[in-house]
């Protein structure tokens, strides 16, 4: 781990203040070395407070998504795993997709504050603006069966709604497959792509976006977006959501590997199913049909009952409301 993040993990979790000569023992570097981080970390904006013959302390963080920042707060499970920050690039799923082709590692995460050309599911746009919101994208290499791979996105959204919950008390539902539901209104969507062999799984990428203190959205889309600032008022901070996602990521993913489906993980998933015992039309490529939801199987298939009474586990697909005018 680099020096600037065992120090930041350090400051962070300090009860009093932090002496040079302490921290310069505990990481076998000069007090000048020490010296060098505090300054570069003020000039990234984190309020360090010096007093002598006492030390540092930190007062304050700024909403900043460097790898530092992140890695000093992500879980144990990732503390080996790289963090790829952008300033701006086109997409944080093209970044990780290209790891993936090369030698990239299981566990990479991709942040970016912008994107030039972010994408949503069915070859939509995703609105990217700097500096509100999070734009990520987790690099996996799971060694399970392809047909298996797709319930990942499940659980990377199950980990979102319980990573904003823990982090931010706000509870949001799922409208299934998996996009993050805010007072009726999507707050995450989650694009998931693959690269695989008949039976081989290459790569994995999960692609994250959270509109955090977003709070104008493009005309097309403010009717049926919202961001957790548009909910409550507040504003959040990114990178703590981030490490919130992830800590729960990193359980619900043990859960799934367990078994390789949803059965540890369907129970919290319906628990916040917004679709749960609702009439949806359910929109597959070339065709649509109307349905009532019951709730997803261990698959993570939505259970549904047809007009004619028939149950059916429907594999993919969008849910619309049934004449209904509002998202979910
Ligand atoms: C959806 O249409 O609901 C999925 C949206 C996924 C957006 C995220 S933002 C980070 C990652 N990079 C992209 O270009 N897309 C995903």
């Amino acid at each position: 781990m680099e020096l600037k993040t065992k120090i930041l993990q350090r400051l962070r979790n300090a009860e009093a203040f932090l002496s040079g000569q302490q921290l310069s023992e505990e990481f076998h570097v000069s007090r000048t070395a020490i010296w060098k981080v505090m300054e570069q970390l003020k000039d990234e904006g984190y309020q360090i407070e010096a007093v002598r013959n006492k030390g540092y302390r930190l007062v304050n963080s700024p909403d900043v998504l460097s790898r530092a920042e992140i890695k000093s707060l992500l879980p144990p499970g990732w503390a080996q795993a790289e963090v790829v920050c952008y300033d701006e690039t086109d997409s944080t799923n093209l970044r990780a997709k290209a790891a993936g082709e090369a030698d990239g590692k299981p566990g990479t995460l991709f942040v970016a504050e912008r994107q030039a050309d972010g994408r949503g599911r069915r070859g939509r746009r995703w609105d990217s603006p700097g500096g509100e919101s999070i734009y990520m994208s987790l690099l996996l290499r799971p060694k399970i069966a392809p047909d298996r791979a797709s319930m990942l996105t499940l659980v990377m959204g199950l980990s979102v709604a319980q990573g904003i919950q823990d982090e931010t008390g706000i509870a949001c539902g799922m409208k299934w497959p998996n996009d993050v539901i805010l007072a009726g209104k999507k707050v995450c969507g989650i694009l998931t792509e693959m690269s695989t062999e008949i039976d081989y799984i290459n790569y994995v990428v999960i692609g994250v976006g959270i509109n955090v203190n977003q709070t104008d959205f493009p005309e097309e889309i403010a009717d049926v977006a919202t961001s957790l600032s548009l909910a409550t008022g507040k504003t959040y901070r990114r990178s703590h959501l981030i490490a919130a996602v992830m800590r729960r990521f990193e359980e619900n993913q043990a859960a799934f590997l367990l078994t390789e489906d949803l059965k540890g993980l369907k129970d919290a998933y319906n628990a916040i199913l917004v679709n749960r015992d609702q009439d949806v039309k359910i929109l597959e490529p070339g065709h649509s049909y109307e349905a009532h939801a019951l709730e997803i199987n261990d698959f993570g298939e939505l259970l549904v009952t047809l007009p004619g009474g028939e149950e059916k586990a429907v594999r993919a697909g969008e849910l619309s409301i049934r004449g209904g005018d509002t998202y979910v």
